[in-house]
């Protein structure tokens, strides 16, 4: 496989094309934001850590059935993923109450939920990735209706699977955000990652963060927090 132009670049991630028209190439960066890009830094190691991570888990739901847009894992900080167009919204799954959910609805940070919660965010740097709803997605024309089933019984699919992962390790699946993308079919892919970075996870014993609000909210070292994940991930995969 070959590596050709840079597609595009985002905050965490490069994307390359490579000589076949359906592959694309993915780089990840030690670049961290938060808050839309108000606060940022480069922390050594965070790419390959999302990397090997998003890697990881990935391949343990294809083992369970669930496709996503990851084909193989290159190198440290490299991977290869199936072309796809991100369809515009985030898939946010809560399974117990923290970060934005906490400060608009003024639940108890911590409070766990009798069945998990699914969100939307319309995906737009802009505008703050606002919250929407489903009938803001139809009448946007960002996915039909059928999709948006889809997205949700993926969503909650995807949330059973790691909360098993998750426990078995020691670690509570708090909430984590998904986004999905249309291949060249026109199918829908779990895409883009799935790590420290798009999942909040707490040490089930202690209630440690082990993710980028280590980061967001100065809590601790987050490489330290995402090397845990990693370390405990290992023996599973
Ligand atoms: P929130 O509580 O800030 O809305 O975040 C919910 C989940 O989504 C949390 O696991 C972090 C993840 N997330 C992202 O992956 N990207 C984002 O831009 C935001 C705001 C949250
Ligand atoms: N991903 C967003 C940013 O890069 C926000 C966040 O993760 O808190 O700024």
């Amino acid at each position: 496989m070959e590596k050709r132009g840079c597609l595009y670049e985002g905050k965490a991630k490069r994307i390359y094309e490579t000589d076949k028209p359906e592959v694309l190439w993915v780089e990840y960066k030690d670049d961290a934001t938060a808050f839309n890009g108000v606060k940022k830094d480069v922390l050594t190691g965070k790419g390959r850590l999302n990397n090997e991570i998003s890697s990881v888990i990935f391949s343990l739901l294809a083992r369970e059935g669930i496709k996503s847009h990851f084909i193989e894992r290159l190198s440290e900080t490299e991977q290869l993923i199936r072309k796809v167009t991100i369809i515009p919204i985030e898939v946010v799954v809560r399974n117990i109450a923290a970060g934005s959910l906490v400060k608009r609805l003024g639940l108890t940070r911590g409070q766990r939920f009798d069945q998990p919660i699914v969100e939307f965010y319309y995906k737009d740097d802009e505008l703050g990735d606002p919250l929407m709803n489903e009938e803001h997605i139809r009448v946007m024309g960002l996915a039909t209706e059928d999709e948006v089933a889809s997205l949700k019984e993926k969503a909650l699919e995807v949330n059973e699977h790691l909360i098993e992962l998750f426990k078995k390790i020691d670690v509570d699946l708090v909430d984590f955000k998904l986004e999905f993308g249309r291949d060249i079919s026109g199918k829908v892919l779990l895409a883009d990652e799935i790590s420290p970075d798009t999942c909040r996870l707490w040490d089930s014993k202690t209630g440690d963060s082990f993710d980028k609000d280590l980061f967001r909210f100065g809590q601790g070292n987050l490489q330290e927090g995402y090397e845990t994940i990693l370390a405990r991930l290992g023996g599973k995969s």
